[in-house]
């Protein structure tokens, strides 16, 4: 089983990739495959709502110059997928955003990829807008139907300078008990596999005579 962790941050180093390193050593000791894929240092374009993804159905973006075509068959490849975000202005990090605006569209367009995948939000802040940069970052695993693990507390990790994170002990034990956590609920879906709910074709209502 594996897990991508993609790190929304600009800092490799920084405190998003502390904690998603966390996460991961946590998984990895209950023998789960995992690795970083940095995105927050690219340049990637916002959605431009072409509708291409779903016309086409060929699992790709029509915007072509960036890494999101090729960071989406690992993200549809993956038994669980971490998204982690440093807070910008209380919010998901801009680069960030538009990423996971793209890939999430072509994923429910071509057909709801990540239905029952292992799905977890990871957020790293200097001070305030951790719970609302946690609650805009789960909104993209509960509209994909994503089995969602929790720790014991909202998974925010606290510093300001790349590193500082690491003095937050309630941070770490957040992050190490949502990397148990979601091992289980790995292994969990693995003895579901077979027994699914299947899904059903989305109604869509927008309140437009
Ligand atoms: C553009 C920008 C906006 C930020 N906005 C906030 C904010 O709204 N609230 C906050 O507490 N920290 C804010 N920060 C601080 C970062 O969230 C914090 O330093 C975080 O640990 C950075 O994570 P990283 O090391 O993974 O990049 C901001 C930082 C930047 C660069």
């Amino acid at each position: 089983m594996k897990v991508i962790a993609l790190n929304g941050s600009p800092h490799k180093s920084g405190n998003t990739a502390y904690a998603l390193g966390v996460v991961g050593k946590a998984l990895q000791a209950e023998g789960i495959e995992f690795e970083i894929v940095e995105i927050g240092g690219n340049r990637i374009h916002g959605c431009i709502a072409c509708g291409k993804c779903g016309e086409r159905e060929d699992g790709k973006c029509a915007i072509t110059n960036d890494i999101v075509n090729e960071v989406l068959p690992k993200m549809k490849a993956a038994d669980g997928i971490i998204i982690g975000s440093p807070v910008y202005y209380s919010g998901i990090a801009g680069t960030m955003k538009c990423f996971l605006d793209r890939t999430f569209y072509v994923a429910s367009a071509n057909g709801g990829w990540f239905r029952h995948k292992v799905g977890a939000s990871v957020v790293a802040v200097r001070r305030t807008g951790g719970s609302m940069t946690f609650n805009a970052l789960n909104h993209y695993l509960t509209v994909s139907e994503m089995l969602v693990p929790t720790a014991n507390y909202w998974n925010v990790i606290h510093g300001r300078a790349p590193g500082e994170a690491a003095q937050d002990a309630e941070g770490n034990q957040i992050m190490q008990l949502l990397g148990k956590n979601m091992a289980w609920m790995l292994k969990m879906r693995e003895q579901g596999k077979g027994i699914e709910p299947k899904g059903e074709e989305k109604v869509f209502m927008s309140f437009i005579r």
